[in-house]
């Protein structure tokens, strides 16, 4: 691996090859402990290759196993795609590790959001924010889930008018629903991005495209002195997240102004119909006012704008996709929807009567978790558990390693899943309690057994872990299940959606979400509703009568 880094194999150029040689002294930790950790195979120049980073980190985790490590001269990072050794990294000595690498790339942009925060800044922040997320909040939320989804369907329906069919790219389409959405739902602004183009909204997509440039780049150039203002994107950088900040300075400046007993007390009771501002900033600022600076607060409605939107829409992109590619599965959706919502808007008692729903979600997220890996730094000495499969021993690490935890392939793993690459909703509705690994690994439920409509990391003792889980676990994961489903249901009602093209050209790439290549470009026409008597009976969806068990 050493030696591909430094003659630059591939498309690495010699000459950037030494350039990225010596900035990398300050990125990635020094080789620290680890001795006993399989060393993978590999050539760096794979890493910069065509491919996204975690298929590359798939293919050495078979040849490897669940720990490995890749090392380019006196620097390392450490691979685990192993569910034991996740769950320790993530609960069991969770305080031993901050976001390290992350915490650098995404600085400049989230500051010290509750996502890159170190421990320390971290706990009150979390103890802050983590009630925001009441289940009254999710309730009130509903309604305006649908109203954003709405919008697209208006846009839909005109693209379609007489029955035509249309051609729309739904990855865009589900930006812009996530965008409204988390714009609404954590700071009450309203992007309007379904309909129009804002500066706000352009400078958003290209702070996002930024973070994900720097997630992927994995030299931070935009350290050296300079950068900013020599290399035009750099300057681009500034001047979006300037308008960002802005914005959200004036939209906290505004909650604190507008600040009213009645509201605050309201809040306090939980009582949102009395609210008239329902939003995470509202909440925050009404309950915590004296808590957080205001460059604090910015920080983490940053986060959670970045946070909660991509992750959202691209849930819902590679959902649509695989469905459209399992007519069996999507029949049942369709016939879940159908029985359960039909045409009203979707309610938070339907939501618990979309089991089929919740398992198609759940599914996409396996095979397309988001974000694909998580990066921790460890604060000090360590001893990794031993893999389920593999070494029977632990592995001593050093203060200051970094780990990439793969979380593609802990949901990819031929090791604790049937048929892993393919999609299976009804899998969640099976038990795996994986004997051989006698008692380390307590195997995952099925959903009659679980407390929670939607399989987690606790049901599945972290073999799937969309949220990640342990003490920093995803603070919107009902959030945006909620939102996800909305979204579907409502979609699937009214819309047939098709493959523009063939499955191939929809194409994949990694930032801090998986997305496509190429855009979801679909071609859709309007979906008769079941009631509809002008339909022939052979083509009417089939009602039943109960929800769809999974
Ligand atoms: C953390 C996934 C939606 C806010 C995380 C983590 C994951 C994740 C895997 C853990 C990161 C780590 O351990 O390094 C997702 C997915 C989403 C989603 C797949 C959508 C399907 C949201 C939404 C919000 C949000 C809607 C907010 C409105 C956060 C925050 C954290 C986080 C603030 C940091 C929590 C902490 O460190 O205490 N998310 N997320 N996420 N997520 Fe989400």
């Amino acid at each position: 691996l050493a030696t591909g880094f430094v003659k630059g194999k591939g498309n690495l150029s010699d000459g950037l090859s030494r350039l990225l040689t010596e900035v990398s002294q300050g990125y990635f930790q020094p080789n620290v402990g680890g001795e006993t950790i399989p060393v993978a195979q590999g050539e760096l120049s794979d890493l910069a290759g065509d491919e996204p980073l975690f298929k590359n980190l798939f293919t050495w985790f078979i040849q490897s196993g669940g720990v490995y490590k890749l090392a380019f001269g006196p620097k390392a990072f450490i691979v685990v795609s192993d569910p034991v050794v996740v769950r320790h990294l993530l609960k069991e000595n969770y305080d031993n590790y901050d976001k390290g690498v992350l915490a650098e790339i995404l600085e400049p942009i989230m500051g010290k959001g509750l996502i890159p925060a170190d421990l320390e800044t971290w706990k009150p922040r979390r103890r802050a924010i983590v009630p925001a997320f009441h289940k009254a909040y999710l309730a009130a939320m509903i309604s305006m889930f649908a109203d954003c989804t709405q919008r697209s369907i208006d846009k839909m329906t005109a693209l379609t008018e007489s029955g035509q069919e249309a051609s729309i790219d739904m990855e865009q389409e589900f930006l812009n629903i996530g965008l409204d959405i988390i714009g609404l739902g954590v700071f009450n602004y309203d992007f309007g991005s379904i309909s129009t183009e804002s500066p706000v909204i352009k400078a958003v997509y290209g702070v996002l495209k930024e973070a994900e440039h720097r997630s992927t780049f994995y030299i931070p150039y935009w350290n050296l002195p300079g950068a900013a203002v020599l290399v035009p994107r750099q300057r681009r950088f500034r001047a979006d997240l300037a308008v960002i900040n802005d914005c959200l300075d004036g939209l906290i400046a505004q909650a604190k102004r507008t600040r009213q007993a009645d509201d605050a007390e309201a809040l306090q009771q939980r009582d949102y119909s009395k609210v008239t501002d329902p939003s995470l900033l509202r909440f925050l600022v009404d309950m915590r006012g004296a808590d957080p600076t205001d460059k604090q607060l910015r920080d983490d409605l940053m986060t959670m704008l970045i946070a909660g939107h991509e992750t959202t829409a691209a849930v819902l992109t590679w959902t649509l996709f695989a469905l459209v590619q399992h007519p069996a599965a999507l029949e049942k959706a369709l016939a879940e929807v159908d029985t359960v919502v039909g045409d009203a808007r979707p309610a938070l008692e339907h939501i618990q009567q979309l089991p089929y729903i919740a398992a198609i979600l759940a599914e996409s997220l396996r095979l397309y978790p988001q974000p694909p890996i998580l990066i921790r730094r460890a604060l000090g000495d360590d001893v990794l558990p031993a893999p389920l499969n593999g070494d029977q021993n632990g592995y001593p690490i050093g203060k200051g390693a970094d780990l990439f935890i793969s979380v593609w392939n802990v949901h990819r793993s031929p090791h604790l899943w049937r048929d892993p690459d393919s999609f299976r909703p009804e899998r969640f509705s099976e038990t795996n309690k994986n004997e051989g690994f006698e008692g380390r690994w307590a195997g995952y439920r099925p959903s009659e057994q679980r407390s929670s409509l939607y399989p987690n990391e606790v049901s599945s003792d972290f073999a799937f872990l969309p949220f990640g889980g342990g003490a920093r676990k995803c603070v919107g994961d009902q959030f945006a299940f909620t939102e996800a489903t909305v979204a579907l249901a409502m979609l699937l009602r009214r819309f047939h959606f098709s493959l523009a093209g063939r499955p191939e050209d929809v194409g994949m790439a990694t930032g801090a979400t998986i997305h496509t290549a190429n855009g979801l470009k679909m071609r859709i026409r309007r979906r008769h509703a079941p009631a509809d008597p002008s339909l022939p009976a052979s083509e009417a969806p089939k009602l039943q009568q109960q929800p769809v068990a999974v």
